[in-house]
């Protein structure tokens, strides 16, 4: 299953690769939320595609109002453009993500950045691979560790609490990223170019593949408040190593 998917999941990397000045973009509800032709086209043929490869699965994806709800059985969570206004910018660092749960655990992540042709892939229980190499978290201290961090861009209201976490980060750390793929971030802490990631509200699209692949590959996923994440709901996310995760509690607690 999981060959077919990474298959699929390249065949929707070549249409995010045939985008030219025709991206079409629309406002979602705010002018900071846009979608293009692009994010509705991969999704449609991921859904389309991944329907033959497991008849019966259920879609969870980002664009349009169906499909929200994680089901039991087979359920495919699908973000086909993580990293929007990265790729409408032209900016090249973004990613198709395509997590598969079996009643409601994730069994199966994909995670594509086509503008550098990387795949990053996991199958519960068999490791964790980029370009087919076996990846592994790193196991940096806080001091030792590049952050990355998410700006919550639909919730300005968190922007204080953001900055402020990122700042007190920032000054324990060896630097800190934005980057503008969640999806990105957490391979690239999931393949040590990276040491930890934090964002304060993430919806499971964004997360569900790339977590699959951060586990496979020795890492620890969890809620800002060290909850279990829950692919059904919209939370905070932090992800690491188990060394780096408990020094980043401590300064979350720390005046
Ligand atoms: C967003 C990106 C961004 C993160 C946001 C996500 P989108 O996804 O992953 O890095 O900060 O929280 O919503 O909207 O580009 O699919
Ligand atoms: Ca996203
Ligand atoms: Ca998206």
């Amino acid at each position: 299953m999981l060959e077919k998917i990474v298959e699929i999941v390249k065949q929707a990397g070549e249409i995010f690769k045939s985008a030219k000045n025709d991206l079409q973009v629309e406002q979602k509800g705010s002018n900071v939320n846009l979608v293009t032709k692009y994010d509705k086209e991969i999704q449609d043929f991921l859904i389309a595609e991944l329907k033959k490869a497991v008849p019966g699965a259920n879609f969870v994806g980002e664009e349009g109002d169906d499909n929200k709800e994680l089901t039991n059985g087979y359920c495919f969570i699908i973000d086909p453009i993580d990293g929007t206004t990265n790729f409408i910018k032209n900016f090249q660092h973004s990613a198709i993500s395509v997590g598969l749960a079996k009643d409601k655990e994730l069994i199966i992540g994909v995670v594509m950045d086509p503008d550098l042709d990387n795949i990053f892939y996991a199958e519960k229980g068999k490791g964790a691979y980029l370009n087919g190499y076996k990846i592994n978290v790193s196991n940096c201290k806080m001091s030792e560790s590049l952050v990355l961090f998410g700006t919550c861009p639909y919730e300005h209201h968190l922007a204080d609490d953001t900055f402020n976490l990122a700042k007190k980060v920032f000054l324990e750390c060896v630097e800190v990223r934005r980057c503008g793929s969640a999806a990105l971030d957490i391979c690239y802490v999931a393949s040590g170019k990276a040491d930890l990631y934090f964002e304060l509200i993430l919806r499971p699209w964004d997360w569900a593949g790339a977590t699959l692949i951060l586990q496979e590959a020795g890492g620890v996923a969890t809620t800002i408040d060290g909850e279990a994440l829950d692919a059904g709901k919209i939370k905070s996310y932090l992800c690491g190593n188990k060394e780096n995760i408990k020094e980043f509690y401590e300064i979350l607690q720390s005046e």
